[in-house]
């Protein structure tokens, strides 16, 4: 299996949002909002063209991953540039072949180059901590409630960079869309069921965790 792991470029912009919306669909919630936040952030001023890169295999996109600006705010004011990545997605069929893996090691080494000190992301542990990610309470990183969910996970890229200071991670606001023009944006691709799967129980049972 030859994968190439190149950046994403227009032609690829409409693949890989139906790919997105494949992948994520009802995982998470019923339905999803994932492509349509790749349609939004390659606009918005957080986004970071440079590590906007696809998956393709036999010239079909099988993987994606995109990143935002996000910063650490610290218990001095002090406020870093740090990076955070989302959505990343390997479409359904190929996943569990290393190519979620691929973008993600393809991209953490170019971050650490770009001298990125963290990578702060929401997800789940179970995807990221065998990529190096640990919880933010174990690098005295917090929401901007000073709260600890569980899926806050940091990866120091610049080592020895946390544990002198408490920081606050802050995420773009690219992530904070309207609903409505999400579901707007969704009624553009063919119509697809929404409906319960356990995934989603797990996800809220997740979304209500909090480590102290
Ligand atoms: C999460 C996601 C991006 C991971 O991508 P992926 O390509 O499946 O990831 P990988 O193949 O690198 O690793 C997944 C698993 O497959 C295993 N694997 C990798 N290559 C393998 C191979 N050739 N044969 C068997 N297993 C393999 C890995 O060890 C890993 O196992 P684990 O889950 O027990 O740790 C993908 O599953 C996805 O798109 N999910 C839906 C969207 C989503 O949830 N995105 C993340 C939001 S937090």
């Amino acid at each position: 299996m030859e994968i190439t792991i190149r950046l994403e470029t227009q032609e690829d912009y409409r693949a890989v949002e139906e790919m997105t919306r494949d992948a994520f669909w009802n995982l998470y919630v019923p339905g999803c909002d994932e492509h349509y936040l790749c349609h939004i952030i390659r606009d918005h001023p957080d986004f970071v063209p440079e590590l906007d890169f696809v998956a393709e295999l036999d010239g079909v996109i099988v993987g994606s991953i995109m990143y935002t600006k996000a910063w650490l705010i610290g218990e001095d004011q002090e406020r870093v540039e740090i990076l955070a990545f989302g959505p990343l997605c390997v479409r359904p069929g190929y996943q569990r072949r290393g190519i979620g893996t691929a973008l993600i090691e393809k991209t953490r080494t170019l971050a650490r180059e770009m001298n990125i000190p963290a990578i702060v992301i929401y997800g789940d542990p179970h995807n990221y901590c065998k990529h190096g990610f640990k919880n933010g309470i174990d690098y005295r990183v917090s929401d901007m409630n000073g709260e600890h969910p569980a899926g806050l996970l940091v990866l120091e890229l610049e080592s020895g960079f946390f544990g002198r200071k408490n920081w606050k991670a802050l995420q773009s606001d690219v992530f904070m869309f309207d609903q409505s023009a999400a579901a707007g944006f969704d009624s553009t691709f063919p119509p697809k069921e929404k409906k319960y799967q356990y995934s989603q129980e797990l996800f809220s049972i997740a979304c209500r965790s909090f480590l102290r």
